[in-house]
C-alpha cells in the first residue's frame, strides 16, 4: 500500500498541494498518495490523530491551523520554533515532528528560480500576520542585511518583532546562522507604512489585502525602488499586488506560485528524504493556471 500523506485545513479544496506532490512523487518514483482533508475549526486535532491512527505518515498544514499544529507536535524543527507556526508534520515512531517550510520556499525561490541573492540586501515586508512570521528567520540566515516589516496597524509590526526577537533569543536553533541575537540595532524593524524608508531592493507582499481585491496604500516610490516586487499569494490571473508594482514602476514582480511548489519540496524532502526538481512543477502548475 502506498503511504499516505495529506494537506489538512478549512477550507482545503482549492488546495493545489495534491497536484504538486502528485507530480513530486511521479517525478522521484516515491510510491505514495496525498490527498485533502478539511477538518472542522474546532477538530483539527481529533483529525490529525485519526489519519495518523490510520496509517497517515505526514500531513501538509495550511490555513486556519498553523499554530495548533505547533501546539500539538511533540518536536519542533528550529526553524518551525522562530516561526511560531507548523506548516509540515511528519508522524514518526516517537512523536509527531512539527517543521516550517515556508522561509525556506520564499528563500529558494527568489535565489534558485528569480536568480535573486538575497545576502546583503534591504527586505520590505508589507504585513505583519503569520505569513510574514514565518519568513523572518529564512530571510535574515540567508544573510538579508537590512529587514523592515511594514504594517497597516504599525504596533502589530513592532510587537511581531519583538515576539520573533524573544523567540530568537530563547530557541535559535543550534548552528544557526542567525548572527548573533540580539541582532545587530535595525536589522530586523517593524513600523507602519509610512515609515517604511526607502532604498529596499525587495518588497514582499504578506498581507492579505489582494484577496479582496485591494490595494495596498503605500508609497509607488517604495515599488519604483525595487528590483523586484514578491506576492507571496498567487492566483490564475495576475495578483492585484503584481499590477499595483508593475503600475508604480518596479521593473518585475510575480506572485507566490513559485514559493508553493518550493516548501512542497522542503516538505517532501522532509518525508521522503529525496529532493524533487521544482522547475517541470513549477512550469507545469503555471500552464495549468493559464
Ligand atoms: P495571517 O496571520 O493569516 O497572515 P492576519 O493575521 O489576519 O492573517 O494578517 C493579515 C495581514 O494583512 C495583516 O498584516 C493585516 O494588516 P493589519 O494588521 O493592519 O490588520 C494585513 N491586511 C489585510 N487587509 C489589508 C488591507 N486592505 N490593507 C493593508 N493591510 C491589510
Amino acid at each position: 500500500m502506498s503511504d499516505r500523506y495529506a494537506v489538512i485545513g478549512n477550507p482545503v479544496a482549492h488546495s493545489r498541494s495534491p497536484s504538486i506532490h502528485a507530480r513530486f512523487a511521479k517525478q522521484t518514483g516515491q510510491d505514495i498518495e496525498y490527498g485533502r482533508l478539511l477538518a472542522p475549526l474546532d477538530g483539527f486535532v481529533e483529525a490529525v490523530e485519526r489519519f495518523r491512527d490510520a496509517g497517515g505518515r505526514g500531513l501538509n498544514v495550511t490555513l486556519p491551523f498553523k499554530l495548533e499544529a505547533f501546539a500539538w507536535a511533540a518536536r519542533r524543527s528550529g526553524r518551525a520554533q522562530l516561526a511560531g507556526a507548523v506548516n509540515t508534520l511528519r508522524f514518526d515512531r516517537d512523536g509527531a515532528r512539527g517543521d516550517n517550510t515556508d522561509g525556506a520556499g520564499l528563500v529558494r525561490d527568489l535565489e534558485d528560480r528569480l536568480g535573486l541573492a538575497l545576502a546583503g540586501r534591504s527586505v520590505l515586508i508589507l504585513g505583519a500576520g503569520g505569513a510574514t512570521r514565518g519568513v523572518i528567520g529564512p530571510l535574515l540566515e540567508a544573510g538579508v542585511a537590512r529587514l523592515t516589516i511594514a504594517n497597516r496597524t504599525p504596533s502589530r509590526a513592532i510587537e511581531l518583532v519583538d515576539d520573533f526577537l524573544r523567540a530568537a533569543e530563547s530557541r535559535a536553533p543550534a548552528g544557526s546562522a542567525l548572527p548573533g541575537t540580539p541582532l545587530p540595532a535595525g536589522r530586523l524593524r517593524g513600523c507602519g507604512f509610512d515609515d517604511a524608508g526607502g532604498g529596499h531592493d525587495l518588497v514582499v507582499n504578506a498581507t492579505s489585502a489582494g484577496l479582496a481585491g485591494e490595494r495596498l496604500p503605500i508609497a509607488d516610490a517604495l515599488l519604483a525602488g525595487a528590483v523586484l516586487a514578491y506576492d507571496m499569494f498567487y492566483a490564475a490571473r495576475e495578483t492585484a499586488f503584481v499590477a499595483q508594482a508593475l503600475a508604480a514602476g518596479c521593473p518585475r514582480a510575480c506572485d507566490g506560485l513559485g514559493m508553493l511548489v518550493e516548501q512542497a519540496a522542503e516538505s517532501f524532502l522532509a518525508w521522503r528524504g529525496v529532493r524533487p526538481l521544482t522547475a517541470p512543477v513549477y512550469e507545469a502548475l503555471r500552464a495549468e493556471a493559464a
